[in-house]
């Protein structure tokens, strides 16, 4: 729970496996019914926006509370094994579809981290983007730094780095601009929540990024597991964002920014209207237009989870 607080770990698909196997873990040394309710408990308001978590954490419980009072724990790791096992597919999956989508994209344009410090495989947004440097088109990554912990900056950067992908670090209120200046073929991001009518939770920024994009008539592609999908919540409205210490404006890397009493708000993710995102990438198909109707038949497929 610590860990997810503070960010040792994060992205919205690691933060669900990262619960699902630390849940197996505590109900290894304190099994029963109730010890799993309360260690699941905790463990789904670590955070509130992805909804990935959630919906880790509720599968694992479910599997412990039917199994047989001595095999809560390894049901429960099994179940966690399987969630991993499933995010890891899901994430080559959408760096095929999301790189066919984009094919021939020589500079796209990111935000915060996305890759393999985020989700099991390779990410998802930067899965797209090293399937296509793979295969050739890419010629550069626009990262943005991704105020105010910086994951562009820190991770996304070093993923680059080591997958030998270039690219420039801007920071984010330089984007809007070169998108406007057509420097960027596409924007493509990931996401935290997608409600049921398409509408899409992701790191703060993202929002301008998809207006800047619409402006511009460049293309903005959301990239995520469906596990990412929470069909309960009807709207973005309905998302719950998660506002974190103040302290994170006011500072940089610990070192004070701004007067130690100035007023701040710290809400670390926005939402984008659907009517923005022009592409949803799963592992099960490209979703495009992005709507209420579009995202139901994609949950009803006999694959879906
Ligand atoms: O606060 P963070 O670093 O967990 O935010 C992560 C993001 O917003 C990512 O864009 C999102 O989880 C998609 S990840 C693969």
């Amino acid at each position: 729970v610590e860990a997810i607080r503070c960010l040792a770990i994060r992205g919205a698909p690691l933060i669900g496996v990262a619960a699902a196997y630390g849940l197996a873990l505590e109900l290894a040394g304190s099994p029963g019914r109730e010890a799993v309710e309360d260690a699941a408990a905790r463990m789904r308001a670590a955070r509130p926006t992805a909804v990935n978590l959630a919906y880790a954490v509720d599968r694992v419980a479910a599997a412990a509370l039917a199994a047989a009072p001595d095999e809560e724990a390894s049901a429960a790791r099994r179940e966690a094994e399987a969630i991993e096992a499933e995010e890891t597919a899901a994430s080559e999956a959408i760096a095929g579809f999301g790189a066919d989508l984009l094919a021939g994209t020589r500079v796209a344009m990111t935000h915060c981290n996305t890759g393999a410090l985020a989700a099991p495989g390779r990410g998802t947004a930067l899965a797209v983007i090293a399937e296509l440097h793979e295969r050739g088109s890419l010629r550069s990554v626009v990262v943005n730094e991704t105020r105010p912990l910086l994951q562009g900056a820190r991770l996304t950067t070093y993923e680059l780095t080591r997958l030998g992908i270039s690219h420039e670090l801007i920071v984010d209120s330089a984007a809007a601009g070169l998108i406007a200046r057509g420097e960027v073929d596409a924007v493509v991001v990931g996401c935290d929540r997608v409600a049921a009518n398409g509408d899409v939770a992701n790191k703060v920024g993202t929002y301008g990024l998809a207006l800047a994009a619409s402006a511009a008539g460049v293309p903005f592609v959301v990239a995520g597991p469906t596990s990412t999908i929470d069909l309960a919540t009807p709207t973005g409205g309905r998302i719950a964002i998660e506002e974190r210490d103040p302290d994170e404006v006011r500072s940089m890397r610990g070192k004070p920014i701004a007067p130690a009493d100035a007023a701040c708000r710290n809400p670390a993710f926005d939402v984008t209207p659907a009517a923005l995102v022009n592409a949803l990438v799963t592992e099960l198909g490209v979703v495009r237009p992005v709507g209420a109707e579009q995202i139901r038949d994609l949950c009803a497929t006999p694959s879906a989870r």
